[in-house]
């Protein structure tokens, strides 16, 4: 069972001592032997790195960077085969025991876009959406949060949180193999709950928007990062097929647009405090993540249009309050 006591204890701190059941069913199901063909692999991968004894995050201004005895009594080439084997890395970057995991994403350029337009985080309770691999549970907890919860359905991400759990010895933090629309009812109990990247792979934006309102308390802070369409307009495309390579993007708002999806959600004090086209330094191909990326999906010489012919992937950065 993924996590033990310690979860459960956590969630008893927030008053969600009833989540208990469903959760234990529900992450029993989704980590038994064979849901992924990988799995066991991974998990051999998590056996084999060796545990941290206390915290061994160390600060850094851009990487999550580990470091500590266990580590360094391994031979670094046997760490990074271990490493390599839970490719591919995206959002990162991560520093372990002096080995850079260069990710497809530089996420500290995203979380450098929202940190200082946020509440600050300190003793928050925190839901992060889509969380993927739980980068930005370390950068949250860096910056005072109390418990993050992470969920994600992508199996992958799952375990390599459990890794960098394992060898990093963060407490109060999780990564779940879960789907906003899994968690139980009784959920309003969360300070800030972010949902980065997650609301355009949603066939249904509003139900995705009114789950995210129903996990506020009341007051709390909803960070929403989203892909939008550029422009003065009230409009939404919807892609036909695939946009930038994605075959699983389903609406772009305008901004106008996306501002009356939140306030039919019930959400108020809406800020949008950021806008920025995708650049080829914050996501591209490295060795920890060998596959195409955003230069592949952008039209030969044209930064600003994808290769379907639609604008080029935006990004707007939403604050809002239940
Ligand atoms: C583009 S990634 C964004 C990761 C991270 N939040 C970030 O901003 O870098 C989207 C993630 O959302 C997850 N996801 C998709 N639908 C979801 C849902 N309904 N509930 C929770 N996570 C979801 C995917 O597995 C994927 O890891």
């Amino acid at each position: 069972m993924l996590y033990k006591g310690a979860l459960f204890a956590d969630l008893n701190r927030l008053g969600l001592a009833s989540w208990q059941a469903p959760l234990e069913a529900l992450l029993k199901q989704r980590m038994a032997p064979g849901t992924h063909g990988h799995l066991e692999q991974w998990q051999k991968i998590i056996e084999r790195l060796p545990a941290a004894d206390g915290n061994c995050v160390r600060p850094h201004p851009r990487a999550v960077e580990i470091s500590g005895p266990h580590l360094a009594d391994m031979a670094p080439d046997d760490l990074q085969d271990l490493l390599m084997g839970l490719t591919p890395w995206r959002k990162g970057p991560f520093r372990i025991q002096g080995i850079d995991i260069d990710t497809e994403w530089r996420s500290d350029l995203k979380w450098d876009r929202i940190r200082n337009s946020m509440t600050p985080l300190d003793g928050r309770t925190i839901l992060d959406v889509g969380c993927g691999n739980g980068y930005y549970a370390y950068r949250m907890r860096a910056a005072g949060a109390g418990i993050v919860i992470g969920i994600d359905p992508t199996l992958l991400y799952v375990c390599q949180f459990a890794a960098l759990r394992k060898i990093s010895g963060i407490g109060s933090a999780y990564v779940l193999p879960l789907r906003l629309q899994d968690l139980p009812h009784s959920s309003a109990a969360f300070d800030t709950v972010f949902s980065m990247g997650v609301l355009y792979h949603q066939r249904d934006p509003h139900e995705h928007l009114a789950q995210l309102t129903r996990t506020l308390r009341d007051g709390g802070e909803l960070v929403l990062e989203t892909l939008i369409l550029p422009g003065d307009q009230h409009d939404t495309l919807q892609p036909e097929k695939r946009y930038a390579r994605m075959r699983n993007v389903w609406h772009l708002p305008t901004i106008s647009a996306l501002i009356e999806w939140l306030e039919l959600a019930g959400l108020q004090r809406i800020r949008v405090v950021d806008i920025t086209r995708t650049s080829s330094d914050e996501q591209r191909s490295t060795c920890w993540m060998p596959f195409e990326s955003l230069a592949e999906s952008l039209r030969p010489g044209d930064p600003e249009t994808t290769i379907e012919g639609l604008p080029a992937p935006t990004r707007a950065v939403i604050i809002c309050s239940r």
